[in-house]
């Protein structure tokens, strides 16, 4: 059943709202703490969880005590793939350069909230509860997981806070968060059960209303408060339509940092909502709240209503693969390659201009258009004067939306969409 966008922003408005009612519980939050965050919140006007849920500053491994990264995370982190962000790895879009339409495990980037934690796939039960179930609790343990029919779907992972730093380096707007720049995302091939199997063996009612996905891993403490582990509430109508319980990525089991032994992948929405080391899901008659739906993952700012603006869905980007600030020989023709991705629509046409943005010119596809994943694209290019200059691509998708040249303002970065000027030096 196809999911209409403006019920997305109804759910997440109404949960805010009956929330700061008291209608919705708090779920494990004590809800004076989140009181206090919220009365603690930023000069800039966010809840104050913003710089904290998002944690880069506190924890930046490479300004750890030992000078070492330790971010947590168990694959090899060599700097020509990625770019360590506090207890995140961001892929170096260039390393991207030649590789298929799926990212490689070995570059996919990595967005930990704590740590990667190691569970065997033998010992790992799903349990599903809550008073939006006909009966009891039911659990799911990995081969019964298996045992159900297999779905096999491509598609991206993007942390809402992508290119977040281009608020800064670009519009000149402060921030909080994570400065990511392109390479918080990656699109891989998942394989899994439907979460609508899952939830319809377990006896989910008509009288469902939010279900609530919740980690393995440790909880996540910010400022003194103990927010608990990772969840955010989803309504029952998208659980029900297209997410998966994915135990494979790109062929091989799900490794741990992405989730293994079994993960949420929620098709086009922001990547919070993909839940890793899923262990329990909630199913719930009620409205549900978590703070990664009311204080951060919310949008906050002069632009927006004081209890904030909901989204679910990721937006529209492109991005070079090259380094930023690279250095291209005068005369010589390359092949500029990069990607675009939209979280509304396919991709359906992208344009490139290699004189900061006085002309464009159409990029050849390579893939044909898809929802939910990237296009790849190239165009010649034969630089003919020596100094600095930018590049711009900028992408339309099928809902006919082209990436605008500012982005829209919040506090905690999200959403960034606007075309990004990629720095060169022509020697
Ligand atoms: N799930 C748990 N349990 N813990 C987390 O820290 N991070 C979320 C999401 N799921 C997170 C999580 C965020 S913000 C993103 S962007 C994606 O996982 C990142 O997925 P990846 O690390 O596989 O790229």
């Amino acid at each position: 059943m196809p999911f209409d966008p403006s019920d997305e922003i109804r759910y997440d408005r109404t949960r805010l709202r009956q929330w700061a009612r008291g209608h919705a519980r708090s779920a494990g939050v004590d809800r004076r703490d989140l009181l206090r965050l919220f009365a603690a919140g930023t000069a800039a006007g966010s809840l104050g969880l913003g710089a904290a849920g998002t944690a880069s500053a506190a924890t930046d491994a490479t300004t750890a005590d030992d000078g070492a990264a330790s971010p947590g995370i168990v694959k090899p982190l060599p700097p020509e793939l990625f770019t360590i962000r506090g207890t995140n790895a961001e892929t170096n879009f260039a390393a991207l350069r030649g590789t298929g339409p799926l990212t490689p495990v070995d570059r996919f980037f990595v967005r930990n909230h704590t740590s990667t934690p190691r569970i065997e796939a033998g010992g790992w039960q799903l349990k599903v509860w809550g008073d939006g179930l006909a009966g009891g609790p039911v659990e799911f343990s990995y081969d019964r997981l298996r045992a159900l029919p297999a779905v096999e779907r491509t598609l991206f992972i993007e942390c809402a806070g992508n290119g977040r730093s281009f608020y800064a380096t670009q519009q000149g707007q402060p921030v909080s968060g994570t400065a990511w720049t392109l390479g918080g995302i990656g699109v891989g091939h998942w394989r899994g059960a439907r979460l609508s199997d899952v939830l319809r063996l377990a006896g989910v009612t008509r009288g469902a209303v939010d279900i609530l996905p919740r980690g393995l891993d440790d909880e996540v403490v910010t400022n003194g408060v103990n927010l608990g582990r990772v969840r955010r509430p989803m309504p029952v109508s998208k659980a029900l339509d297209d997410v998966l319980l994915a135990y494979e990525m790109n062929g091989r089991p799900l490794p741990p940092d992405h989730g293994g032994p079994v993960r949420l992948v929620v098709p086009e929405w922001t990547g919070i909502s993909s839940v890793k080391w899923v262990g329990d899901i909630e199913v719930s008659g009620r409205a549900l709240y978590s703070p990664w739906n009311t204080d951060t993952y919310q949008l906050f700012g002069p632009g927006y209503p004081a209890e904030g603006a909901p989204f679910t869905r990721q937006t529209l980007k492109s991005a070079f693969e090259l380094e930023l600030g690279a250095t291209v020989p005068v005369h010589r023709t390359r092949l500029l390659t990069g990607r675009s991705w939209s979280g509304a629509a396919p991709v359906l046409r992208v344009e490139v201009s290699t004189d900061g943005g006085v002309r464009w010119q159409r990029a050849r596809l390579h893939d044909a258009p898809r929802r939910g994943s990237w296009v790849r694209w190239s165009l010649p290019w034969t630089p003919r004067a020596t100094g600095a200059t930018a590049l711009l691509a900028r992408a339309t998708d099928a809902t006919g939306r082209t990436q605008p040249a500012t982005a829209a303002h919040n506090t905690q970065g999200y959403l960034f969409d606007a075309v990004v000027r990629h720095p060169v030096t022509v020697v």
